[in-house]
């Protein structure tokens, strides 16, 4: 139906092999394959503790968990995201506080639009490397040491972007990564929960697998033959099949980043000087991004919903990151602050196809649709 949609697997024979590997060793749940995805994961990212889980849903509120965020406590998320980052909030009894873009050109919540809404009872920032883009680093996490805040890096779009050579999910208490099937890495569901602090490490541990102190695995091997439970946990563990796909999709991760970035130049190219349009994240110091969508901004006299429909008559696939919060029916009645820029962009925003395997050829495809489109 497609000429060029907006995301394609980054699979080859590789992947298959890998499954079938897996259950035709007969142990699927999670074991070998799984340390072994953490321990890989663990050295593109500069050596934090991984723990593999089900998904970056389930790391992040792992995580608001592990660090006692609880009914009463304030927690501030991006006012441009995933539902998920304010769905974890909610989902452990606290109030979600909404952050504003920093810019027009970048759409990252930064140290100042974070402050701004700081009150006595925050008790935590999730921040998100929008589009694979990372945050301004030393500023925020200045300011929640210096406001004694948790940080909580969402770096579902991220898997290897660095802020000044380091990479994210290592900044602060923990790091959420994601594994979904649109995500830079693959494996359907799935996701890892990063830190460098041992104890948040332990409790990140209990909280995938019951609390319990032994695995189902190393019961198998005889390396336990009974188990306690430390403390009330969750399963929220990930299995070996979705491990090995990890693994695979790990190797392949730097040069298919690499693609996306040649892409990604290609459209900026052809379209940076259209007055219809902006591209954010043009200009931004310290970071390398990873690319894993490419976001523009619409003028606001184009309506975005009839050029969707003629890309789409065109055979060009695209979407939109992310609607406003306020405009879901979940959260309509729960008096979420204002953040005008984050609101405005989600009324304008485009998102255009991007993937590795995509050609410069499709990149033109797309961009001569949009151009011809945005004149009529
Ligand atoms: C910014 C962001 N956070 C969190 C998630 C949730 O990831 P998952 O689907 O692995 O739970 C996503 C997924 O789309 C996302 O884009």
């Amino acid at each position: 139906m497609w000429k060029v949609q907006l995301f394609k697997l980054n699979y080859d024979e590789r992947e298959p092999k890998a499954v079938k590997d897996v259950v035709e060793g007969g142990w699927i749940t999670m074991g070998e394959k799984t340390k072994e995805f953490e321990a890989n994961f663990s050295t593109l990212h500069d050596g934090v503790h991984c723990t593999a889980v089900s998904n970056a849903t389930a790391a992040l509120h792992m995580s608001l968990l592990a660090l006692g965020i609880k009914d009463g406590d304030e927690v501030i998320i991006p006012a441009l995201t995933f539902v998920a980052d304010i769905n974890v909030v909610r989902m452990v009894g606290a109030t979600p506080i909404l952050a504003d873009c920093k810019s027009y050109e970048d759409w990252n919540i930064s140290a100042s639009t974070i402050e701004k809404v700081i009150t006595k009872k925050t008790k935590a920032v999730i921040i998100v490397h929008f589009a694979g883009y990372p945050c301004q680093m030393d500023e925020i996490v200045a300011l929640c040491k210096a406001k004694d805040i948790a940080l909580i890096e969402d770096c579902a779009h991220a898997p290897g972007a660095t802020y000044k050579g380091q990479a994210v999910g290592s900044f602060g208490e923990y790091g959420a990564f994601s594994f979904f099937t649109n995500k830079n890495l693959s494996v359907g569901e799935g996701g890892m929960l990063t830190t460098r602090d041992k104890d948040l490490d332990q409790q990140a541990k209990y909280f995938r697998s019951h609390g319990m102190t032994a695995l189902t695995l190393d019961r198998h091997k005889g390396r336990a033959i009974t188990y306690d439970v430390a403390q009330s946990g969750l399963n929220y563990r990930i299995d070996e099949m979705r491990s090995a796909l990890g693994l695979i999709q790990l190797d392949k991760l730097a040069d298919a980043n690499a693609q996306r970035k040649v892409l990604v130049e290609r459209y900026v190219e052809r379209l940076s000087d259209n007055r219809e349009i902006s591209i954010p994240f043009l200009d931004l110091k310290d970071i390398e991004s990873v690319y894993h969508i490419f976001p523009i901004l619409l003028d606001a006299k184009i309506d975005r919903i009839a050029l969707i429909g003629k890309l789409k008559e065109d055979g060009i696939q695209s979407s939109i990151h992310y609607p406003a919060f306020k405009d879901f029916t979940a959260f309509k009645d729960i008096g979420l602050n204002d953040a005008p820029v984050a609101e405005d962009i989600a009324t304008r925003e485009l998102t255009l196809p991007l993937y590795p395997s995509m050609s410069l050829e499709e990149v033109n495809l797309v961009c001569d649709s949009l151009i011809k489109h945005l004149k009529n």
